[in-house]
C-alpha cells in the first residue's frame, strides 16, 4: 500500500471507531450481529453507496456480499472494473431488523460518518444505488428521472466538499426485472465512459 492509501485507510478505521464509540443507532446496533462499515480501495476514484446491510452482509461484516452484491460485481466486471478497485459502503451501517427500510432518523444519524468517509476517499464519482441512497444527496428527486445523470452536489458546513453524484437503480431490482437490468447495464456503460474521460 502506498503512503496515501495507508493514511486514508487509517482515517477510515478512525471513522469506524467513532461510530462504535458514539453509540450511533443503539437499537440497530443491538439487533445487528456487527457493524458493516465499508469495503475496498481507500483511495478509489469511485465509491458505491447502498442502503443498509442485509442478512449476508450482517453475517460477514462486508457490504454487498449477497445476491445484490453478486450482481454489482458482475456489472463492475462488465465494464472492466474489479471490485477491489472501488470502495463500497451503505448509508446505514447496521442491518435493520427483518430487512425493513432504514428510517429517516437512522439515515440522518449515519450521514455525517458517510460524509467523513467521502471526504477521506475523495472519489471523482459517487454512485448512489437506489432511492434511499440517492435521496440523501438529491432529496425529492425520483430515481427513475435522474438515474444515469451526473449531478454536482455541494455539502456545506464543516465538511465543505463538492461531489459528483451518479444515481443508479439498486442492483436488487435487476434480480427479477430484465428491463431494469438493461437500464442498469446502460448506466454502468455510461459510468465507464465518464471514468475513462
Ligand atoms: N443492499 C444494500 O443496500 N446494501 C448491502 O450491503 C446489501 C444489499
Amino acid at each position: 500500500m502506498n503512503d496515501i492509501k495507508q493514511l486514508k485507510q487509517k482515517s477510515l478505521e478512525q471513522i469506524r471507531a467513532d461510530i462504535l464509540n458514539t453509540n450511533i443507532c443503539p437499537d440497530l446496533a443491538k439487533t445487528a450481529k456487527q457493524i458493516v462499515f465499508g469495503d475496498g480501495n481507500p483511495d478509489a476514484s469511485v465509491v458505491f453507496i447502498g442502503e443498509a446491510p442485509g442478512k449476508r452482509e450482517d453475517e460477514q461484516g462486508i457490504p454487498f456480499v449477497g445476491a445484490s452484491g453478486k450482481l454489482l460485481s458482475e456489472f463492475l466486471e462488465s465494464i472492466g472494473i474489479d471490485r477491489s478497485q472501488v470502495y463500497i459502503t451503505n448509508i446505514v451501517k447496521y442491518r435493520p431488523p427483518d430487512n425493513r427500510d432504514p428510517s429517516d432518523q437512522e439515515k440522518q444519524e449515519f450521514l455525517p460518518f458517510l460524509y467523513a468517509q467521502l471526504k477521506t476517499i475523495e472519489p471523482s464519482v459517487v454512485v448512489t444505488l437506489g432511492r434511499h441512497s440517492t435521496n440523501c444527496f438529491l432529496p425529492d428527486l425520483q430515481i427513475s428521472n435522474i438515474h444515469g445523470q451526473l449531478t454536482e452536489v455541494s455539502i456545506g458546513g464543516l465538511v465543505n466538499m463538492k461531489l459528483q453524484i451518479f444515481p443508479m437503480y439498486h442492483p436488487a431490482v435487476a434480480i427479477y426485472n430484465q428491463n431494469r437490468r438493461a437500464e442498469l447495464q446502460e448506466d454502468f456503460n455510461k459510468l465507464r465512459a465518464i471514468l475513462t474521460n
